[in-house]
């Protein structure tokens, strides 16, 4: 339980969407669908893609337009989505705050830390909540092998490939990124470890490097070995322009314990092999899926956001927490930059 205020009633929570890019109409979908919520304002820069989104979801009559400051100011709702491009994360999520108004975010947090410990100062301050969405940690076949790994005993390592050809154009904003993989993608991948062990980083040792046939400016390639708490170790190879026997979006992972192995393939259910003598048997994911056209772990976000704000129940991805996460990316691209091994903060 922590301290944000609480929203009373049971009637649906007023939700301003910020963003109505390729994401921002996943998550206008989310918000006409639950019965706990409703859209009451769509924002973005480029007030058209608001306005056609709108139209193309059949929803008439929403208020839109380029400021979120004047949106809140006419349609004080209960709550934003940012799903803003990162680097206007910090401006709209602070923007909202200090309108006293509780936050749900996309990640990352913010393009570098200093602006994540603005943002989570600012939430403190105005006693609101701000939480970032990590829709990975609700995929029924990561909690499934969540629950596999905790059978394991003393955990020794977990390690995670992450291979895909994500073959974006130089308009997408991954282009603007010199660590796209580190600063846009690993986030995922982290925080799936640190959901998936229940460890916290300690230190961190990275390379990262563009191969030389890479689409991207930036670099989009990397290998990361972490030490999480109790001395296990995290392992990431990763590469954003590796076309061929592509892993899933969740990577690929195998978790070495005291009693066996657990392994996922990021997508299906879990496997485990016993060492010899012991007994382990993998978790099997929970049927219950994500509706069609839908993207996988919103709507499971957005109900742990509404149950905070009227219950007090800590999120996942609640900022405090969240900031352990963005800190391991961000600590990954200070080592790559000086070769050394560095403290998470
Ligand atoms: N969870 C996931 O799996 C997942 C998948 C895709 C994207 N994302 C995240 O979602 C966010 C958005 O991604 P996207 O692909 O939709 O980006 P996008 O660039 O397609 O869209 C961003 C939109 O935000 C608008 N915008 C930018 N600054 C603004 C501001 N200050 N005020 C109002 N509007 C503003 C832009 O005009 C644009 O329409 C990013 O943080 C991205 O990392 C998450």
């Amino acid at each position: 339980m922590s301290g944000w205020a609480l929203v009373p009633g049971t009637a649906p929570l007023r939700g301003v969407l910020v963003g109505a890019g390729g994401l921002g109409p996943f998550w206008a979908k989310e918000l006409l669908a639950s019965a706990d919520t409703e859209l009451a304002g769509w924002v973005d820069l480029d007030e058209r893609r608001a306005v056609d989104g709108a139209a193309r979801l059949g929803v008439t009559g929403l208020p839109t337009g380029p400021s979120l400051a004047a949106m809140l100011d006419a349609e004080a709702p209960d709550f934003v989505v940012n799903v803003t491009a990162p680097l206007a994360h910090r401006e709209v999520t602070v923007t909202a705050l200090e309108h006293g108004v509780p936050v749900l975010s996309e990640k990352p947090m913010a393009p570098t830390m200093a602006q994540a410990r603005e943002m989570v100062a600012a939430a403190d301050r105005a006693g609101v909540l701000f939480m970032v969405s990590q829709n990975r940690r609700y995929l029924p076949a990561l909690v499934a092998y969540r629950d596999t790994v905790g059978r394991l005993g003393e955990l020794a390592s977990v390690s995670c490939d992450f291979y895909l050809g994500h073959h974006v154009g130089p308009d997408h904003f991954l282009f603007t990124l010199d660590q796209p993989l580190l600063l846009d993608m690993a986030i995922h991948l982290f925080d799936g470890a640190r959901a998936i062990t229940g460890t916290d980083p300690v230190s961190v040792y990275c390379e990262s490097y563009n191969p030389r046939f890479s689409w991207f400016p930036g670099a989009a390639a990397a290998n990361a070995v972490f030490e999480m708490t109790g001395g296990l170790r995290f392992v990431l190879n990763g590469s954003w322009c590796a076309d061929g026997f592509q892993t899933s979006w969740t990577g690929s992972w195998r978790t070495v314990g005291a009693h066996g192995t657990a392994a996922w393939d990021g997508e299906t259910a879990p496997r485990a092999e016993p060492a010899p003598g012991a007994r382990i048997t993998a978790t099997a994911p929970d049927p219950g899926g994500t509706p069609e056209g839908r993207f996988h772990g919103l709507a499971a976000a957005l109900r742990e956001f509404v149950a905070a704000l009227r219950t007090g129940a800590t999120p996942q991805g609640e900022c405090h927490d969240n900031l352990r996460s963005l800190a391991m990316c961000h600590a990954a691209v200070e080592s790559a930059a000086t070769g050394t091994r560095v403290p998470v903060a």
